[in-house]
């Protein structure tokens, strides 16, 4: 399979990079930019992409690759800061530039170069950079410019080295995808045959030949990664995989009941029930910290994973749906130019001392991918189209402290904006919508009396893969609704309100 190595520089394009490649059906994976160029020609690249970066090379501190890197005869793009890096090290020039330029730009490809084949010679890119390359290395070409950037696109053909001013991830770049496809297919030679029946074929046998005879056991919640991930590794391992569903206490109304029913009476899931709601609650007690509740949640379940690895006859192995974001937004600061969001459960919430081995086939895969899966798996529709629900649960859903009577509260508050946001055909049309508690009490009227009770929120985003979203526009009528509806029938709720933030900078979760 070709792979496509994405070195990052701290764009907050990188995901999207990812994402474009894989659109190419072309496999690809983020890595720190510092990786070496051994490691690189260890891991067989076919291509090597350089991210943009908030960095700039004139810097003392400037994140730069390892000069090797353009030796290995890979071919390489390097995209706005990539292109830089790529420009510094080899010696050409970089300055700061008068003027910054961002937003759309029209670039004149001057000589094609393979990367521009099949696209306009005048055409609209998008720009986002105060630094330009002045000069270019010994053996680089122009291929396109600019009206602020003189080397807008440049290429040392011989030895396959590109790079990219503009960033052809965004949609505003016109031919972006076209160019992307021209380095991937025409130049690198990557074959364009990554497809989710592939990757089942290959995760499949890679399982398969890792553990052996051993036993698995499966966190399952219910959630699309989970319940895919459990009916891929089913087929995969049979009875060797037990899955294991655990009531932490901070689940949705009915939640546990629902998710029994579909694993073990839809799916056939082997699957063992563990209601640890007391455990939970306690561990939870007193703790307000968002980063402290999701690491105490993350041990907890693994504690509970490991007396049911007892159970099941000792499993040496774990699976976790973990996908690509989790991983990314939990990586320290320490791990590379990008920084750590929040701890997920599942990544950053593991204890150190984890006695299981992980299995994680989804861990390189953002959510449109796993729900290509479930397709591929033939799970019905209602099941793929289940709006992500974070293993912390509604524990990140209540700002304050996790307690029973605040638990009550937010689960009539939730089921009311479920029910109602299904109802007015929009569960499909938003990534996610529920309701967040406040630690705030507010002065309100009711019946002639005053009122001093809980605020609560109602959060709905649209997003493609989580990494950004947007908040929705749902009609005012329904938002009447939802608010007449938990104020009247939600006991110790008097105000409601509407959560306009998109992300960044906010984020989807409010914990
Ligand atoms: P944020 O709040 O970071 O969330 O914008 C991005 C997406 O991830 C979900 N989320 C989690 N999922 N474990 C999970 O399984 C977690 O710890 C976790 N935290 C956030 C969130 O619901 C959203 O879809």
């Amino acid at each position: 399979m070709d792979k496509v190595l994405i070195l990052d520089f701290g764009s907050q394009y990188t995901q999207l990079i990812a994402r474009r490649v894989r659109e190419c059906r072309v496999y690809s994976e983020i890595v720190s930019f510092d990786i070496t160029a051994e490691c690189i020609k260890k891991e067989n690249a076919s291509a090597i992409i350089l991210s943009g970066g908030p960095a700039s090379v004139t810097g003392k501190r400037a994140p730069l690759p390892d000069k090797n890197i353009f030796g290995l005869g890979i071919p390489v793009l390097g995209i706005c800061y990539g292109l830089q890096a790529m420009g510094a090290l080899l010696g050409g020039k970089v300055e700061k530039s008068k003027r910054r330029e961002y937003g759309l730009a029209q670039l004149e490809v001057i000589n094609d170069g393979g990367l521009f084949a099949g696209t306009a010679r005048r055409q609209d890119v998008w720009m986002s950079h105060g630094d330009r390359l002045v000069s270019l290395p010994r053996g680089f070409k122009r291929l396109g410019k600019s009206a602020n950037s003189s080397h807008a696109a440049v290429a040392d053909l011989k030895r396959g080295l590109y790079g990219l001013q503009f960033h052809p991830e965004v949609v505003h770049t016109k031919c972006g995808t076209k160019i992307l496809k021209n380095f991937l297919h025409k130049i690198a030679g990557c074959r364009g045959n990554w497809t989710m029946a592939n990757f089942l074929k290959r995760e499949g046998q890679l399982i398969k030949q890792r553990v052996g005879e051993d036993k698995v056991i499966l966190g399952i919640s219910g959630g699309v990664d989970s319940t895919v991930l459990g009916v891929f590794l089913h087929s995969v391992l049979g009875k060797q995989l037990t899955g294991i569903f655990v009531n932490n206490g901070v689940l949705r109304q009915g939640e546990a009941k629902e998710v029994l029913a579909t694993l073990r009476g839809r799916f056939k899931l082997n699957l063992r029930y563990n209601d640890a709601t007391v455990r939970f609650l306690k561990v939870l007690k007193g703790i307000t910290d968002p980063e402290k509740k999701r690491k105490a949640i993350g041990r907890t379940f693994i504690r509970v994973f490991e007396q049911e690895a007892k159970l099941v006859g000792g499993a040496k192995y774990l699976a976790q749906g973990t996908l690509y974001p989790d991983v990314i937004e939990s990586h320290s600061p320490f791990d590379g130019p990008s920084d750590k969001i929040k701890s997920h459960h599942n990544v950053g919430g593991l204890p150190k001392d984890l006695k299981f081995k992980l299995i994680e086939p989804l861990r390189f895969l953002f959510k449109d991918e796993v729900r290509k899966l479930g397709v591929e798996l033939g799970l019905p529709v209602d099941v793929i189209h289940r709006h992500p629900f974070p293993g912390p649960g509604l524990a990140v859903r209540m700002v304050g402290e996790v307690n029973p009577e605040r638990l009550w509260i937010l689960r009539q508050a939730d089921a009311i904006i479920m029910e109602e946001i299904k109802q007015a055909g929009f569960y499909k049309k938003v990534w996610q919508s529920f309701a967040v508690l406040l630690p705030v009490k507010s002065v309100g009227v009711m019946g002639d009396e005053r009122t001093y009770e809980n605020v609560i929120v109602i959060r709905a985003v649209e997003s493609q893969d989580a990494m950004t979203a947007d908040w929705a526009q749902l009609p005012a009528k329904l938002l009447k609704l939802l608010s007449n509806r938990i104020i009247n029938e939600v006991r110790g709720v008097n105000r409601v309100v509407y959560d306009i933030s998109s992300k960044p900078p906010a984020t989807i979760e409010w914990e």
